[in-house]
């Protein structure tokens, strides 16, 4: 089974317990740094549907919370009888402290806050880390999270798969800065796509192909194609279409995509189905089809149909997104039904018609 279908039972079996290994979030923040080395300078950053003493986020900015000039960090976490997965244990941070409540472990959510130097250490660090019960189960939807994201300047996370399209909404509806983690194929839900095709979210630097490691609860099945155990006994799932989204300025999104002519392509790609053919037209759009981003011909005028990975490449000073060619902001765009009755893009190569994956319709600016 292609690993890029693990996501997606994830989110369909609502299996959300992934978390997020520090590396890959070091990778991502380090690129935003990069561009702007103040770009965190007197910031409240929210850390929401995390698990402060599992998860790597609330360890990250903890302990580069004076190196990033932070004002305030908060993250909070979802009670485990309101979650899926019942797989829990409080850890001896919460059991030893004289705030553990053995019933409110269970049904309330926690919130962890770091804005100054609790332990009189002379620095303010993850030792300095305040947490208590919130009053309720610690759901992002709820009000009193709300009024946190509210209060934040930027919202970083790993949402919960399931929950994606509303996460996103959610951040929207506050219009706040934000990194979050999901599927490429994510940027195709139609709650999603008209963001990134006005420029409102485009995807983070540092991840574009490959698979993520994730830390996953004892109890997921481990039938994914690449797993492992480590010498402690913590279980990892690879997951592969893993983007960062996000609408905070990284610089590489303006670089524009290097590209051969069309004649040059059809001479030298290397791509067997380009290669010495050229491309196909649609038969119920007016659009050329373009099986691989990297094999965009770069003076071609008209409108294209690429993958959804080109938003990997994607510079809106470089091409502008017309639209989508499946689902039902297919329909809108004008695409006329097609040999199964639907108005996703399709082709016909040698007498045999097909509707390619997921396509998104881009033109290059003139
Ligand atoms: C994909 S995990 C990521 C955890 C952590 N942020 C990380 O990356 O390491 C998503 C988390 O959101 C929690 N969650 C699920 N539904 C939620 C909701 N409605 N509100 C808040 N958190 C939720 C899940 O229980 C899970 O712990």
């Amino acid at each position: 089974m292609p690993r890029s279908h693990e996501l997606r039972q994830a989110r369909a079996a609502k299996k959300d317990e992934f978390y997020t290994q520090y590396l890959d979030i070091q990778k991502e923040v380090n690129a935003y740094l990069e561009y702007n080395p103040n770009v965190f300078r007197g910031k409240t950053i929210l850390l929401p549907c995390d698990d402060p003493e599992w998860s790597n986020f609330t360890r990250f900015f903890a302990e580069n919370f004076e190196r990033y000039g932070l004002k305030k960090l908060i993250s909070t976490s979802f009670a485990v009888e309101s979650k899926q997965s019942k797989w829990y244990e409080p850890t001896l941070f919460e059991t030893d402290s004289p705030k553990y409540d053995k019933d409110k472990t269970r049904t309330h959510g926690k919130i962890f806050v770091l804005d100054r130097d609790v332990n009189n250490s002379g620095r303010i660090d993850i030792d300095d880390l305040q947490w208590e019960y919130l009053q309720g189960d610690g759901d992002f939807r709820s009000k009193e999270i709300k009024a946190l994201r509210d209060e934040a300047d930027i919202i970083i996370t790993n949402p919960p798969f399931s929950l994606f399209r509303e996460f996103v909404a959610w951040i929207f509806e506050a219009n706040k800065q934000f990194l979050i983690l999901g599927n490429i194929n994510n940027a195709c839900y139609k709650e999603v796509f008209p963001l990134m095709q006005c420029n409102k979210m485009w995807l983070g630097p540092s991840i574009s192909s490959g698979d993520r490691e994730f830390r996953v609860p004892d109890e997921y099945p481990l039938e994914a194609a690449g797993w492992r155990i480590d010498d402690d006994g913590i279980h990892y799932i690879k997951v592969k279409g893993v983007r960062w989204f996000t609408n905070m300025e990284h610089g590489r999104h303006h670089e524009p995509y290097k590209l051969m002519t069309m004649a040059e392509n059809i001479k030298y790609s290397k791509h067997k189905e380009v290669k010495g053919i050229g491309y196909l037209h649609y038969d119920n759009y007016d659009a050329i089809d373009i099986p691989h981003s990297d094999a965009i011909p770069s003076d071609y005028d008209g409108v294209m149909g690429v993958p959804v990975t080109f938003f990997d490449k994607y510079c809106p000073e470089q091409y502008e997104i017309v639209g989508i060619g499946t689902g039902e902001l297919a329909g809108a765009l004008g695409i006329k039904k097609n040999y199964r009755g639907r108005t996703d893009l399709a082709l016909t190569k040698d007498g045999v018609s097909s509707c390619p994956y997921s396509r998104i319709l881009i033109r290059k600016k003139q």
